[in-house]
């Protein structure tokens, strides 16, 4: 990609859909919080955390996540690591962020719901102060756990739906199809939070359709699988349903052997409402401006390409009309000026 090229997409004002918070804690932080909190980590030093940063498949990456997730107790905690995400993300110029939690990796380690919400929630409010960046907060039911414990995390949330807009579905997707979660995404629904799930990441195709039938999603998180089926792709093209896709991620994850070979030009090319994110920036080495930086290099995307890529984030996300068109307007602003 042309070094200019790669300036005019990093300068670009974007939006982040796909990024789970506690994917951001790098390793620096982990053994800081490690410390103040007496955790005991199984490595010695920070590059042997990084160093161990290699994995075959989503399940490999989870285990070190969770465990790694083990070191956050207190609000300042979580407060610590997003804030600490919203200077990287600010420094590559996003201006609305849409993050996942997970709160049951903590609550079952006795962290009250809370304290994650609070200090999450703290960090995101000081961003709009302070950067203007706009945010959405999205909680993500684990689904390898049960339906019962996603219900029970679901009353948990209640109290403090005016800080949650959201909620998703992630962790271990191959045996843990969508249709599991049927009845606690309607009753998400009936609070009136907007519906997201992971879907065909490892998974299948039909894993998709369950998303979007039985979860009513209005986006599918990856959606990477959905090319092996014809007619799923010309009913998502046709619905412009989003799919918030993590280029570095599915490498890392072994969902494409090589950035060159991730489809995201071919999605675009069917007429999906693509776009790039950086899903657990700490694990698989790269923000958002990195995502793009490396997959317009190996698929050599062109001009019309990225800035698809880069509106699609804005009509993917979860803004009112008038943001939106504030957020299309500086983006068309910035693209012709360079
Ligand atoms: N949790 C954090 N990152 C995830 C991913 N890529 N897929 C499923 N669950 C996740
Ligand atoms: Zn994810």
């Amino acid at each position: 990609m042309a070094a200019n090229l790669q300036q005019l997409v990093a300068g670009a004002p974007k939006a982040e859909l796909h990024m789970h918070i506690e994917g951001s804690l790098e390793p620096e932080l982990m053994f800081e919080l490690a410390a103040k909190n007496a955790v005991s980590i199984p490595y010695p030093t920070v590059d042997a955390v990084r160093a161990a940063y290699q994995f075959s498949d989503l399940q490999s990456f989870l285990d070190i996540y969770y465990a790694g997730a083990a070191v956050l107790l207190h609000e300042e905690d979580f407060y610590a690591m997003t804030r600490a995400y919203l200077e990287r993300a600010h420094a590559d110029n996003v201006v609305h962020t849409e993050i996942f939690f997970d709160p049951q990796t903590h609550t079952a380690r006795g962290v009250p719901f809370q304290v994650v919400v609070e200090g999450i929630t703290r960090a995101l409010a000081e961003a709009q102060r302070r950067y203007g960046m706009g945010y959405r907060l999205i909680l993500c039911f684990l689904r390898h756990l049960s339906e019962a414990d996603a219900f029970a995390t679901l009353e948990q949330a209640v109290p403090h739906l005016g800080l949650i807009h959201g909620v998703g579905l992630d962790s271990s997707e191959r045996g843990h199809p969508p249709s599991k979660f049927e009845r606690v995404f309607a009753r998400a629904r009936e609070l009136g939070l907007r519906v997201v799930a992971h879907a065909g990441e490892e998974g299948p195709p039909a894993y998709i359709y369950e998303a979007l039938d039985l979860l009513k999603v209005e986006r599918i998180d990856h959606g990477v699988r959905a090319l092996e089926d014809a007619a799923l792709v010309a009913r998502l093209a046709a619905s412009r349903m989003p799919l918030t896709v993590c280029p570095l991620s599915n490498v890392k994850l072994c969902v494409f052997p090589r950035l060159a070979e991730h489809n995201l030009r071919r999605l675009l090319a069917a007429g999906l409402c693509a776009t790039v994110n950086s899903d657990d920036p700490a694990y698989f080495g790269g923000y958002i401006n990195e995502n793009f930086r490396q997959t317009a290099a190996a698929l050599d995307l062109t001009r019309d390409e990225l800035y698809r890529l880069l509106k699609n984030g804005f009509e993917a996300a979860f803004l009112t009309d008038a943001e939106r068109a504030q957020h299309y307007a500086a983006l068309d602003g910035y693209w012709q000026s360079l």
